[in-house]
């Protein structure tokens, strides 16, 4: 079941089978590291050679340095990449200007009536004359200048703090008023059969995700009719600055993504958008946290996906109290297709069926039934390649159990007509097919396998699919859940945001599935993933910056967290572990009323006391070493300012006490705060003061909470939700309080 979980990943599908590939035959990749030095760099010339005399050193000749240096990350952080050895990086770790060496790796990737949904419709209110001047960055698949979503008709130069750059490429032609910036980062010098050397994307996640975040206003976008509205991003005014770093076939490496943070964070984004994941390691060494960390110190806000492991505990990545960390959720709209029976029975499947039947009914088979011989007969209800018996299978509809996706192409690449598919999984998302294919639950499975036995020839269609309304909001299955793997003190993910089935631009280059045989092409696609999710969210991130320009990362967040519209531990049994604070809520992100702001030097303390040594972190503040014991005194059990509370029960005989001291910044009118606390039975929290006066702007205010949880509760799994909320008549200021056990 594992391969169905990594395959329910689009684009994850691919290069989860590459990245294990490479590490089954530990070719070159397993050479490349990444080498921190201890201090800010302090030109590029001269960190360049310095960088050169310190591989020279362990080389023997600075002939052998240049040719195994990759790259000298010399703007925001002083690094290189380089293709060492074993021993080499062994002796690069104990020179004394080495800060730490971590080997790089591979990662994946993880319409706009989602705007609507979460209430941003087109006549919201903006700010325009910042709105122009916003740049996002993206790190992704690269882009599709010819994409109308990006489109510089309107759009003025540049704003005067862009640094960046953009080139002539393959089949790129330059940078326009919209597009600002295109780069691409490729350190390893390997080919990537399936991509070009060039900001082109050729994958469509990219192109996706940006038109998401920042697209123009498309009328009419629709896939094959489907979804039909108008396309845009969150601010349409900004400017995109595409960083590609991730490669259609060959997936995102670490030391690509830490040269396009350098470059992004030198460039003068605003903000940073990373639907990448895979493989957080912790909080100092993963090169996304890394590179985010130096993005923070200039004042930008970095917004991840969560992932799509779930709906399995602990499965969150990018969970960095400095990221802002997105869970995706579904709107109210769903794809179905009908299937009609030759007995004039029909059921609903789910699914993306762009092809309308035209013909009647068609003969079906089961799967199992039409093995191509005895060898195959196990493995032919799943329709794999080369076991079905093609001469049974043309022109006709079959039945198959899902295991892998793809069984579409199979079917078609037989002569089949088309496929019914069963599963148990995955039934909250549309899957877009390259045959008429729509996905049933096991209970109308049964009722159509019975009917296929039941008759000599049976018979049966599946219809182009349909919109059709359903409740919402709920977290998506596949969503990667906390709790945190790095820290038991910081919820993860922070907030949920729409991400299944999302109508975004689309390139033109490759068909709708990738798979062998299709034939569908179309400027806008339907996707899913927390990869959709976390644009919206770096999108809103925009949006209150074009209000708030002055605000630091911490503080956008904050209002993003607080304002968020509560979601129903009733209809996510994980409650805060699927969605953080909750839904999105852009109108209200914009007037928070309090901030809960932080500094640098908090996430430092911070991780002094979840017991990172001082040489460990000395790379993030860019100094020789930490002194981690001068930082500790005062910094309480929970004092990172964090806008959400989260603690972990203690399995003992004794209650669990959790103290968390948070401060305030007064960011809307004078007013008095007063607290409500929410909890359920067995926890005892309490605030103090109850009351929060603020008689001017940018005032601050600290405040303490106690939870005490009861000792029995920690004796199974489980997720107690609790909620401190600031309120005045204009502002609500929510924040969620988690105490959860988790007995091993
Ligand atoms: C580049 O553009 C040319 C001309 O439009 C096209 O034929 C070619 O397929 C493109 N190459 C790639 C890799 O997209
Ligand atoms: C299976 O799908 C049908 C049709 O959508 C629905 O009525 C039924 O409740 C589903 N059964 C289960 C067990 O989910
Ligand atoms: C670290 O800080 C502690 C407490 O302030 C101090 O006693 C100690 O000398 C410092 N260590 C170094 C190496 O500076
Ligand atoms: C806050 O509490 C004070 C004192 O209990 C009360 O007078 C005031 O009306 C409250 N304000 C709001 C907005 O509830």
């Amino acid at each position: 079941m594992n391969m169905l979980a990594f395959s329910m990943r689009k684009l994850g599908f691919l290069f989860i089978l590459i990245v294990l590939n490479i590490v089954a035959h530990g070719e070159e990749t397993k050479n490349f590291y990444i080498v921190y030095l201890g201090d800010s760099p302090l030109s590029k010339q001269s960190a360049v050679q310095k960088h050169i005399g310190l591989l020279s050193s362990v080389k023997g000749s600075e002939h052998g340095a240049k040719e195994s240096i990759v790259y000298s990350y010399t703007k925001s952080f002083n690094a290189f990449a380089a293709k060492l050895s074993e021993n080499e990086a062994e002796m690069l770790k104990g020179l004394d200007e080495v800060a730490s060496v971590f080997p790089n790796r591979y990662r994946k990737l993880h319409t706009t009536k989602s705007w609507d949904f979460i209430g941003l419709p087109l006549t919201a209110k903006r700010n325009l004359k910042f709105e122009r001047n916003i740049i996002v960055g993206l790190l992704d698949t690269g882009i599709t200048p010819q994409s109308e979503s990006f489109k510089d008709e309107g759009f003025g130069p540049p704003p005067s703090k862009w640094k960046g750059t953009c080139g002539r490429f393959m089949n790129f032609s330059g940078c326009n008023n919209k597009i600002i910036g295109a780069k691409y980062y490729k350190l390893d010098g390997n080919p990537d059969p399936a991509d070009i050397l060039s900001p082109i994307d050729m994958d469509g996640y990219g192109t996706h995700t940006s038109s998401t975040l920042a697209g123009n206003l498309v009328r009419d976008a629709n896939l094959y009719g489907l979804a039909k509205g108008t396309a845009r991003g969150a601010v349409p005014s900004a400017r995109i600055a595409m960083y590609k770093v991730c490669w259609a076939s060959s997936g995102c490496a670490d030391m690509d993504i830490l040269a396009a943070l350098d470059d992004a964070t030198s460039d003068g984004v605003d903000i940073i958008s990373i639907s990448i994941g895979g493989g957080t390691q912790d909080f100092v060494t993963d090169s996304i946290s890394v590179g985010a960390f130096h993005a923070l110190k200039k004042g930008i806000v970095t917004v991840t996906s969560a992932g799509n492991d779930g709906p399995s505990l602990s499965s969150v990545s990018n969970y960095s109290p400095w990221l802002l960390t997105v869970a995706a959720s579904g709107i109210d709209r769903q794809f179905m297709s009908t299937v009609k029976l030759g007995n004039g029975k029909s059921f609903r499947g789910i699914g993306i069926n762009t092809f309308e039947s035209k013909e009647g009914l068609y003969p079906v088979v089961s799967g199992a039934d039409v093995a191509m011989n005895s060898e195959s007969k196990g493995n032919a209800r799943f329709c794999f390649d080369n076991t079905l018996d093609p001469s049974k299978v043309k022109g006709r509809l079959v039945y198959c159990t899902l295991s892998q996706w793809g069984v579409d192409s199979v079917v078609k690449g037989i002569g089949g007509i088309g496929t019914i598919v069963e599963s148990e999984q995955y039934l909250d998302t549309a899957q877009i097919f390259m045959a008429p294919a729509t996905m049933v639950n096991s209970t109308v499975g049964e009722t159509i396998q019975n009917y296929i036995h039941s008759t000599r020839s049976p018979t049966a269609v599946v219809y182009k699919s349909e919109e059709v309304k359903i409740p919402a909001p709920s977290v998506a299955s596949f969503s990667s859940r906390g709790p945190n793997p790095g820290s038991h003190r910081i919820l993860k993910p922070d907030i949920a945001a729409p991400g299944v089935d999302i109508l975004a631009a689309y390139t033109l280059v490759k068909s709708l599935t990738g798979l062998k045989g299709d034939t569908q092409r179309s400027k806008f696609t339907l996707m899913s993933g927390t990869s959709m999710a976390c644009p919206h969210v770096a999108g809103v991130a925009a949006y209150v910056k074009s209000f708030h320009p002055t605000w630091t990362p911490a503080a956008i967040k904050s209002a993003i967290m607080t304002t968020a519209k509560p979601m129903s531990k009733r209809v996510n049994k994980d409650a805060e572990f699927s969605y953080g604070a909750g839904q999105l809520n852009p109108a209200r992100a914009i007037n928070p009323g309090l901030v809960y702001d932080i500094d640098e030097m908090s996430y430092v303390q911070f991780l002094c006391h979840e017991g990172y040594s001082g040489s460990s972190i000395a790379h993030l503040i860019g100094t020789k070493s930490v002194n981690c014991s001068s930082l500790l005194p005062g910094f309480g059990y929970d004092a990172l300012n964090y806008p959400s509370m989260q603690l972990n029960m203690k399995n003992s005989q004794q209650p669990t006490v959790g103290v968390f001291k948070r401060r305030v910044t007064n960011v809307g009118p004078p007013s008095v705060y007063n607290a409500t606390i929410k909890a359920p039975k067995g926890l005892q929290i309490t605030v103090r003061p109850t009351s929060l006066l603020f008689t001017r702007l940018l005032q601050k205010r600290s405040f303490k909470v106690v939870v005490v949880a009861k000792p029995e509760l920690s004796t199974k799994f489980r997720v107690l939700s609790a909620s401190l909320v600031w309120k005045t008549t204009h502002h609500t200021v929510r924040s969620p309080i988690v105490v959860y056990s988790l007995p091993d």
